[in-house]
């Protein structure tokens, strides 16, 4: 049977890329009944559309939601992000954002094999806060994170089940405990409960900050890292940038639970200064649509697809996607 994927090309290089991942699902032979959906910046500046509830309520009926990218100059920060990458990762309730990295760090010999597991409903993400006295001189801004312990103990869980699943069974937990005794407790807390459940795994934690060194010199120590929303927002894209480039970046917004649909993306934006160029590398959109399969039970297929992106590939969108789907083809 056919999956039922709702499709989201976006703005700017969102389309391009979107439209080669499907190219190369098609050439795996994977049967997909995909529906665009016009939405993102563009959309926005049209007619007013962000993400209505109507919307909303037809993308709950799909499989999975594929996308591209959003964002678009001329509209303000945070009207596209919060009205719908977030909404969809709030309403959806794709409680883990799962960004694997592979590659061989700069000045490395040998290639690592990490995945960060990034919660993805909470922490400062939320939108808690506000302004008081906003324009004065007395103005106070307030930004909330919120932590709940339902919500950290599902992400650890999950973060805990993936390592038992991977070679290594190596679990770090990054936070800032010296630092946010609140949240960081709560966190330390429910992790230490649920390590409990899994005596197989091996653990270790790590504020912050020093990941920001790891994933740079000694990037082998890591298997899975779980950790909050916004150190995991940050700390992705580092890992981005470890794992030859944001280009090959790919993620995965999950709801395990499957009480509807995951939503797949590349880590990038939508690159507008080089839109509608063929010029963007569809390796990541790609790669994202890989971790679609996976999560849709098609794991042989997405493992074939990563063998195709694994040996480098150079030339324009289109050729980059051709040679990936002429890889999967054969
Ligand atoms: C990401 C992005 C988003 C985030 C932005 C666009 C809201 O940076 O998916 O990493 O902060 O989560
Ligand atoms: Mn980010």
């Amino acid at each position: 049977m056919a999956h039922q994927i709702a499709v989201i090309g976006g703005d700017g290089i969102g389309q391009e890329v979107t439209s080669e991942a499907l190219k190369v699902m098609g050439a795996a032979g994977v049967e997909l009944d995909t529906t665009e959906f016009d939405l993102g910046g563009a959309r926005y500046l049209r007619d007013g559309e962000i993400l209505s509830d109507e919307t909303l309520d037809r993308l709950r009926g799909f499989d999975a939601i594929l996308l591209g990218a959003v964002g678009t100059p001329g509209v303000p920060p945070g009207v596209i992000e919060r009205g719908l990458l977030l909404k969809m990762r709030f309403e959806l309730d794709l409680y883990i954002n799962q960004r694997p990295f592979t590659g061989t760090a700069p000045g490395h010999s040998e290639p690592h094999d990490f995945v960060v597991i990034r919660e993805n409903t909470e922490g400062p993400y939320v939108g808690e806060g506000g302004f008081l006295r906003k324009g004065t001189a007395h103005e106070v801004a307030t930004q909330g994170s919120v932590n709940t312990r339902m919500g950290v103990e599902r992400c650890v869980r999950y973060a805990f089940e993936l390592a038992s699943e991977r070679d290594r069974k190596h679990l770090t937990l990054v936070h800032k405990t010296n630092v946010l005794t609140f949240a960081g407790n709560l966190w330390e807390r429910a992790f230490d409960a649920v390590a409990a459940e899994f005596p197989a795994i091996e653990t270790a934690y790590n504020h912050v900050d020093a990941p920001c060194i790891y994933f740079v010199q000694d990037p082998h120590r890591y298997d899975v890292v779980v950790t909050d929303n916004l150190f995991g927002d940050i700390l992705t894209d580092l890992g981005g940038a470890v794992s030859g480039g944001i280009g090959l970046a790919s993620s995965a917004n999950l709801n395990p639970a499957r009480t509807g649909p995951s939503m797949f993306e590349p880590v990038h934006g939508s690159a507008p200064d080089i839109a509608g160029q063929n010029k963007a590398n569809p390796t990541a959109a790609i790669l994202s649509a890989a971790l679609m399969l996976d999560f849709l039970g098609e794991s042989d297929t997405a493992d074939r697809i990563r063998g195709a992106c694994a040996q480098p590939v150079t030339g324009s969108t289109t050729e980059v996607g051709d040679t990936i789907a002429g890889r999967v083809r054969n």
